[in-house]
């Protein structure tokens, strides 16, 4: 069986004013009445196939991930509890070790992300299963289609097993220049930030690579507090890991890496632009959640969880509204919400 790892402890700050460092965008229901969380866990269903899950998550946010995944009937074999986030290679070596550190595969999956055909995920996951178990490290590539310079490339290598690909290169977050490039040539995909390897490999791996983090996990987890399915591991211990992801940490540098280019209707969700291209739209191009009044509007995506919007003859804007915050902004421009997060903070 294989170890679900669902990583829970980004804080989504693009998507402000719904997502917030308490309710980050894995917490909210974006895309249908779940939440991205619950869409996550229920992606690997237990049975034959898939053990139950290993959550690690932050601290802060305990309650709210249990009651979560027990509303959709899931309960984790463990939650992980990070007294402090240190990215994600800290975050899946605390989970190899809680599986066990063994020849156990795990599918490490970020919580945040959209996969509307799940039958094409899983079967990309049957096909890499084979190579998994002779130690390779897999990933999952989606079909690039701009030169995206916030998500991981993969240089695609000759086909070495059933649909799944020798890794020649992976290039993390590149430049523009690179990005464009990269498109034009072809033969890359997207890293989908899904990944599948055994437990002993990633910490050999990551041991080999970045030693203090390995040991600062092991040292964490020998001194974590248990209770129930919840575990602390240690603060000062965990506090002294270096702070990498695995992109960087393990995925550019280790040998024997493949890739499964899969069509599954993958998206990151990562800003309010990608969240209205998913969305079901009227006539007009328009999508609204929550209580919205629109005459002669057209593209615009609305979104509100309080206050009633109303809009009238205005075309192709972007309004959410959380709490006491409004958002306005026109579409094409959502990445530059961050800027908004950043004069938050000085302010
Ligand atoms: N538990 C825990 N602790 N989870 C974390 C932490 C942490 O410190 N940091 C991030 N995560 C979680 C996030 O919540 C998310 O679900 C996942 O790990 C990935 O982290 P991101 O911060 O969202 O990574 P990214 O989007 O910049 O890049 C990754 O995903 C891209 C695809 O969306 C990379 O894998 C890229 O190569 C990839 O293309
Ligand atoms: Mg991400």
């Amino acid at each position: 069986t294989i170890v679900p790892v669902i990583l829970s402890g980004g804080s989504g700050t693009r998507l402000w004013p719904m997502s917030r460092p308490e309710r980050p965008k894995q917490l909210l229901a974006l895309t249908a009445e779940e939440t991205m969380l619950q869409l996550t866990a229920q992606r690997t269903p237990g049975g034959e196939r898939f053990a139950a899950p290993i959550v690690v998550a932050n601290a802060a946010h305990a309650d709210e991930v249990e009651a979560q995944l027990s509303a959709v009937g899931m309960a984790p074999s463990a939650l992980i509890l990070e007294p402090v986030g240190r990215n994600t290679a800290p975050a899946i070596a605390l989970a190899a070790i809680a599986a066990g550190g063994g020849a156990a595969p795990l599918l490490v999956m970020p919580s945040d992300h959209v996969i509307a055909d799940v039958a094409a995920f899983h079967r990309a996951i049957e096909a890499a299963l084979p190579l998994v178990a002779e130690g390779w490290l897999v990933t999952f590539g989606i079909t690039p289609d701009a030169p995206e310079t916030g998500y991981g490339w993969i240089k695609i290598a000759e086909e070495i097993a059933g649909g799944v690909h020798r890794v020649e290169r992976f290039v993390e977050k590149p430049p523009i220049e690179r990005a464009q490039a990269m498109l034009a040539e072809g033969g890359h995909a997207w890293n989908g930030g899904i990944f599948l390897f055994r437990a002993d490999r990633y910490l050999e791996v990551l041991g080999r690579e970045s030693g203090p983090m390995v040991d600062a996990a092991g040292a964490a987890m020998d001194g974590a507090r248990r209770e129930g399915v919840r575990v602390w591991p240690d603060a000062d211990a965990f506090a002294r890991s270096p702070s990498d992801s695995i992109d960087y940490a393990v995925m550019e540098k280790a040998g024997r890496v493949a890739v499964v280019p899969v069509s599954m209707g993958w998206s990151d969700l990562g800003s309010w632009d990608a969240l209205h291209a998913i969305s079901e739209r009227d006539n007009g191009g328009n999508a609204h959640a929550g209580e919205v009044i629109a005459v002669d509007t057209a593209g615009c995506f609305v979104k509100t969880d309080g206050v009633r919007v109303a809009l009238v003859g205005v075309k192709d804007l972007i309004v959410v509204a959380s709490g006491n915050d409004v958002l306005i902004l026109p579409r094409g421009r959502s990445q530059e919400v961050k800027k908004i997060i950043e004069a938050l903070k000085k302010a």
